[in-house]
């Protein structure tokens, strides 16, 4: 099955889900030609992608190959030296307001403020999302990721874990059509683990919430991911969903196949190529 085909069998599940997207086909996100060099070392190159509405789209690769340099561009926290984004149909960085109230973020690696009640912490983002019953919509997150019991505990007294799990409920908040997870799943022990990629599909069912998931855990994209793109060195290497880009690379799975790039050192990357580009050249 090519990208376009999984994109197109993906697009009806979302139409009757998402009433508030207007263009339904349309891509919540579209990035094109992106590129970020710190000095002559080039970290994102000439990258394009698409997300669509209720697609999980997981950015792959060893460490280093760019992916969570090329999610700080898309939520503007680094400046391109070239190529665009576009969210929702609009410019960033130039709609940049418009497009973060419906994008938000979470990472194993955000540190929240530490000298904050967990609630509190909660609260002052609900506050900046301009949340409505901020109270009621806590309290339903908190139960969400089975955390109410530590809604009174100091931010900075929580375990890894614990941690990931508040920034979570800090995540949804703002109810986003657009999620960015950075390795959301890398300190939490199997049991939450699971349970947290059971939320982010039922989120994504019941809200058509599109995700972009980066995760060094292969088991996890494979479990949760509808498609995937391979990054090296900055470029798309594969793309498709795992099972396509495992199969297409004789691999039995997404992990030997991540194990051969790792050690294989210099590989042959592809030209990035777009669902878009491939309609105008056929
Ligand atoms: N501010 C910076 N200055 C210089 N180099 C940077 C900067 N930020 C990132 N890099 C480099 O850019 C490359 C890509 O980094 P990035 O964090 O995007 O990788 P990644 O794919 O997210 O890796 P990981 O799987 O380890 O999280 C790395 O080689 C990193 O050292
Ligand atoms: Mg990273």
């Amino acid at each position: 099955m090519s990208v376009s085909s999984i994109i197109v069998s993906c697009a009806p599940r979302t139409l009757q889900k998402l009433p508030n997207i207007t263009v339904m086909n349309d891509p919540v996100l579209e990035v094109r030609s992106l590129t970020k060099r710190f000095g002559s070392f080039i970290a994102v190159d000439s990258l394009n992608f698409e997300l669509y509405p209720g697609e999980i789209l997981g950015l792959l690769g060893v460490n280093g190959a760019g992916k969570t340099t090329a999610m700080s561009m898309v939520l503007g926290l680094i400046t391109p030296d070239s190529g665009s984004i576009r969210a929702f149909g609009m410019d960033m960085p130039a709609r940049r307001t418009q497009i973060l109230r419906r994008i938000n973020f979470c990472s194993a690696y955000t540190a929240l403020p530490s000298n904050l009640l967990v609630w509190q912490n909660l609260d002052v983002f609900a506050g900046l999302y301009g949340v409505r019953n901020k109270k009621q919509r806590i309290s339903e997150l908190l139960e969400m990721f089975e955390i109410t019991s530590l809604k009174n505990m100091l931010t900075g007294h929580l375990s890894s874990g614990e941690t990931a799990r508040v920034n979570f409920c800090k995540a949804l908040l703002n109810q986003p059509d657009v999620l960015l997870m950075d390795e959301p799943t890398a300190s939490l022990d199997p049991d939450i683990a699971d349970k947290v990629r059971r939320i982010i599909r039922q989120v994504q069912q019941e809200r058509g919430m599109a995700v972009l998931y980066t995760s060094h855990n292969m088991r996890d994209v494979e479990a949760v991911c509808d498609r995937v793109i391979f990054m090296h060195k900055g470029r798309i290497l594969y793309q498709g969903t795992p099972t396509e880009v495992a199969e297409r690379n004789s691999e039995r799975s997404l992990e030997q196949l991540f194990i051969r790039v790792a050690r294989s050192g210099d590989v042959e990357c592809i030209p990035s190529v777009t669902d878009k580009d491939k309609k105008e050249t056929s």
